[in-house]
């Protein structure tokens, strides 16, 4: 086959989505028709994309007629149910949700890290990572490619966007309720003023922070923690790598952050971790504490690579490396990475391969 491929972006119209619609009108366009598509609540709605207003389908069997390749950013369950009904209609599906990315016969994708995977898809659904875990795997598979990697201690700093429309909204409301008081000085002043309705968030999000992102798991954990862990050894091909992970949750709207201790095999370098990180693809060293220079979301969010700051040798450990870094959560966390991937697949059927 040498043509263009035709695209369906299932969930066009969500926080994800709508992020997906801009990078798709960013990118070379290497799409026939991209066809839109979301629940029933959506039909007709028209989106931009590609400097076209398109409509938006409601989702059924019959979107799919005619696609290669569609990428899904709806909830769990939605993904769930209708990812195999495309993938059994021939279409092959870029799945953002957590439906299927542990499922050995459905790759985990990071193009700057595991390309190869991409290609040996059974089921013919591929899955994109999580959000956090995205944040900082390109700039940990680069510098593991070099050191081997043995051992991960991580603790994020995630956006409320990474709990889709629902959690900016809760924030914004909450920011309103709270702008231009005294609250954040008395026990319990800021929990009487946003009242009960958190939105997605077990706890208020404005003037706090929130050590919980996910559901519960065995043990204490959180999902989201275990995301983290999970997906980790699975990009990087290291099934019996330590990881340990605490998930927080700030008020910030876009791009989560973290802190990573990274442990390896020998002993580094802070100058050759230096030369990995400013020559890896889809990273930015911007690390000079002493002219204040390090990655924050402010910054970070709107743009694609991974941002790395503040790296040190650690102190006790000749063979470990602190880091901080930032990533758009909706970007590289989420759009950015499906459209690289749904990209590479395109290629199969531009070349013929
Ligand atoms: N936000 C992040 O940082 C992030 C990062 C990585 C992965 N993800 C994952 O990406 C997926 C989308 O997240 P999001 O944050 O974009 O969520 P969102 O803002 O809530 O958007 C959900 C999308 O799914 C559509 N949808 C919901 N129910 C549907 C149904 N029954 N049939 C068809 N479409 C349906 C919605 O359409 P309507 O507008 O018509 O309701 C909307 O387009 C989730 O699985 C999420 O876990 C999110």
């Amino acid at each position: 086959m040498n043509r263009k491929p035709t695209l369906a972006v299932v969930g066009a119209t969500g926080a994800v989505g709508t992020v997906m619609l801009q990078i798709l009108s960013q990118h070379a366009d290497i799409w026939g028709e991209i066809r839109l598509v979301a629940s029933p609540r959506s039909a007709g709605r028209k989106l931009a994309v590609r400097g076209a207003e398109v409509e938006v389908l409601a989702l059924s069997e019959d979107v799919f007629d005619g696609v290669d390749v569609a990428m899904f950013d709806v909830p769990v369950d939605v993904a769930e149910q209708w990812a195999p009904i495309a993938a059994s209609r021939g279409v092959v599906v870029v799945d953002n949700s957590a439906a299927f990315r542990m499922d050995p016969d459905v790759p985990l994708v990071v193009p700057e890290v595991n390309p190869h995977a991409a290609r040996l898809r059974p089921r013919g659904i591929v899955a994109n990572p999580n959000c956090t875990t995205l944040s900082m795997i390109v700039a940990l598979g680069a510098l593991h490619a070099e050191f081997g990697l043995r051992e991960l201690i991580v603790s994020s700093y995630q956006a409320v966007s990474g709990a889709g429309k629902d959690g900016i909204d809760t924030l914004r409301r909450q920011l309103k309720l709270v702008a231009g008081s005294e609250l954040g000085t008395g026990p319990g002043d800021v929990r009487r003023t946003v009242g009960d309705d958190t939105g997605p968030f077990p706890e208020p999000v404005a003037l706090n922070v929130v050590p919980w992102v996910g559901a519960l798991r065995e043990d204490g954990w959180s999902s989201e923690e275990m995301k983290v862990r999970d997906e980790s050894r699975k990009i990087l091909g290291l099934p019996d790598l330590k990881v340990a992970v605490t998930c927080v949750r700030v008020p910030v709207v876009t791009t989560h952050s973290v802190t990573v201790h990274a442990r390896f095999e020998d002993e580094v370098t802070v100058a050759r971790a230096r030369e990995i990180l400013a020559t890896a693809p889809g990273v930015v060293l911007f690390d000079d504490p002493a002219a204040g220079e390090f990655p924050t979301p402010a910054d970070a969010t709107g743009t694609d690579p991974t941002w790395v700051g503040r790296l040190r040798r650690a102190l006790d450990d000749p063979t470990a490396l602190e880091f901080f870094a930032c990533g758009d959560n909706l970007r590289k966390g989420a759009a950015l990475n499906t459209t690289q991937i749904a990209e590479l697949i395109a290629g199969e059927f531009t070349s013929g391969g």
